[in-house]
């Protein structure tokens, strides 16, 4: 949605931002926008009854994310995140165009930077199977830049040894060695970390590909051009939430404790509760 097309008078500055993932790592994407716009209120929902997408077709993929909107929208947001990136993969279009408020997806952002980052035109991306298989970070960056050659990988060991929190470990070492060779091989530059989990093990993606290559963080790039966004827009809030605003609000489809303890080791800002919703009520309402 182009800012000429965005119906201000019915978005409110002091609105959240609504935020969502298939489970716990759009969690990453939240710490960013926390970090970078910490006046922003945030409704975020994380879809723990139906992870992992990365996995999933694309029909059933965008059917769940088009639930999430309707869900998301009940709360007045100003903007939407699709903060994972198999959503942003298979369903931001379809997001975009029967929704009336401005969204961001994380591939964009991604792609964008690491088109501007690759000095030898070969950047890795590195997601689940329903990210590489789309081909949407070959699609925009080599919209941006027709030379370079983007080498996918999925990885697809990576989302539940990040969930069990083998953040560093020899087990997660040997599995990324095993999955990053081919990338080294080819002698990429930069590497995106396509997927919502893998900034969690950034360091011992660092330590395989070495210091010369780009680590592309698409949930930083992400926040940033939230920011952005939201500026040109005049939706950014200038001014903390008063007390008791309410200011982060976290919703997910099943296992609400677990989805507490995980976010409790991500984010510093302390979540004490999140309630768990039945999306799917939200089928086919407008
Ligand atoms: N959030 C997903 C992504 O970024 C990873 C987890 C899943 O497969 O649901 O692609």
């Amino acid at each position: 949605m182009t800012e000429a097309e965005v119906n201000r008078s019915v978005l409110k500055k002091d609105a959240p931002i609504g935020v969502f993932d298939s489970g716990v790592g759009g969690l990453t994407v939240v710490r960013e926008i926390m970090r970078q716009i910490p006046n922003e209120k945030i409704i975020y929902f994380g879809d723990t009854a139906r992870l992992p997408y990365g996995s999933k077709s694309r029909d059933t993929v965008t059917r769940f994310s088009e639930q999430i909107v309707r869900f998301l929208r009940t709360f007045q947001v100003k903007t939407i995140v699709v903060a994972c990136n198999t959503a942003s993969a298979y369903a931001m279009e379809r997001l975009e165009q029967d929704t009336d408020i401005p969204m961001i997806g994380v591939v964009k952002p991604g792609a964008k930077m690491a088109a501007e980052m690759t000095r030898n035109g070969k950047v890795g991306v590195i997601a689940t199977e329903a990210t590489i298989g789309s081909g949407i970070y070959t699609e925009y960056i080599q919209d941006l830049n027709k030379n370079v050659t983007v080498y996918g990988k999925a990885c697809p060991l990576f989302v539940p040894l990040v969930e069990e929190g083998l953040w560093e470990d020899p087990v997660t070492d040997e599995i990324a060695r095993r999955y990053l060779t081919e990338l080294i091989d080819i002698d990429i530059d930069t590497l995106i970390l396509g997927c919502t989990h893998y900034p969690l093990i950034r360091s011992t993606l660092r330590k395989i590909m070495g210091e010369s290559v780009t680590l592309v963080n698409p949930a930083y790039e992400t926040a940033r051009e939230l920011k952005e966004m939201l500026g040109k827009l005049d939706l950014l809030c200038t001014e903390p939430p008063g007390l008791g605003s309410n200011r982060y609000q976290f919703y997910v489809s099943d296992k609400a404790e677990k989805f507490v303890r995980f976010a409790n080791s991500i984010i510093k800002y302390g979540i004490l509760s999140a309630r768990t919703v039945n999306v799917e009520d939200f089928e086919g309402r407008r």
